[in-house]
């Protein structure tokens, strides 16, 4: 039988379903622990599926054969421990691991309405109110993970996901980084990315920073105004030309405060970006006036605007 790994915080659920306490010897021992529901994402090396008994957990499987031919199981190794050290109502949390001959399991929070991607799909673009409302949500998802050193290194619409009450959950560590607390390391050296979202710095000088999530975040807010990201072309290379010579154009309705912002954060200089610790970090980042109606201290707990 698989063995398992609880994780610090049990979902709420799970403490009376199953789970009970570490030392139980039921623990992982029951047939239903392991059956899954529907697919609810797949990337090149793993397969998020809904979890059958567990309400508000999905368990990311990961075939080890990929892993090992891949050569990825430090990927893994660091996906799992980033995620167990973050606790944070704007990120996915890790409940529980484990694993069997096979594969490898991560059971996390279920975000039930799925990907950002999807409803910037459906709707085309999103008004000032709900641009600004879950453009604060990533800041305050950001913010959390650069003051704990992470960098995510793949934002994008498709790695932000939605609960119940439609907040925004991060998702996707894979390639996150954890920058050493002991040295003073502020860059990470190895390629990751999305084209779309990729950072100039990533592509020049083949090393990202906090700042290259800002650039992302730049992006998306680009994206979620104008419903296609800034960078567009007919294939990666076109896309990377674009990105390092800041070649985009907003549309003329864009909302101008949102222009500025958008402005602000994609700087081809990494120390130029608003929210950089070179900039002061991310109090100007929240003071920015595209951000004036927001309050910033209990986004979780407001009701977000509806989608239209
Ligand atoms: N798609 C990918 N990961 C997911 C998750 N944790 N919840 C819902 N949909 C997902």
């Amino acid at each position: 039988l698989p063995s398992i790994i609880l994780c610090s915080s049990p979902p709420p659920s799970m403490v009376r379903i199953t789970w009970t306490p570490v030392s139980s010897p039921k623990l992982g021992k029951q047939p239903e622990d392991f059956k899954f529901g529907r697919i609810l994402g797949e990337g090149s090396y793993s397969t998020v599926m809904k979890h059958i008994s567990l309400n508000c957990v999905s368990v990311k499987i990961l075939e080890k054969m990929h892993i090992r031919k891949e050569n990825k199981a430090h990927c893994v190794t660091r996906e799992r421990d980033i995620m167990s050290s973050l606790d944070h109502p704007f990120i996915v949390k890790l409940y529980f691991t484990f694993q069997d001959v096979k594969r490898l399991y991560f059971g996390i929070s279920y975000a039930r309405n799925g990907e950002l991607l999807k409803y910037i799909r459906k709707i085309g673009s999103f008004d000032e109110t709900c641009t600004r409302f879950y453009s604060a949500e990533i800041v305050c998802a950001l913010q959390y993970l650069h003051s704990k050193g992470i960098i995510h290194r793949d934002l994008k619409p498709e790695n932000i996901l939605l609960n119940e009450d439609m907040h925004i959950q991060i998702t996707d560590f894979g390639t996150a980084k954890q920058l050493s607390s002991d040295s003073t390391q502020n860059r990470a050296n190895s390629f990751v990315g999305t084209a779309e979202y990729v950072s100039p710095e990533l592509l020049t000088q083949k090393s990202a920073c906090k700042s290259s999530d800002l650039w992302g975040l730049g992006c998306i807010i680009y994206q979620l105004v104008a419903g296609l990201p800034p960078f567009r072309a007919g294939n990666d290379y076109l896309k990377f030309q674009k990105i390092i010579k800041l070649e985009y154009e907003f549309p003329d309705k864009f909302f101008p405060n949102a222009k500025d912002l958008v402005e602000q954060l994609l700087c081809l200089d990494p120390s130029n970006r608003l929210g950089c610790e070179e900039m002061g970090g991310y109090n100007p980042l929240r003071a920015h006036f595209f951000f004036e109606a927001i309050t910033w201290e209990n986004l979780h707990l407001q009701t977000p605007p509806k989608l239209t």
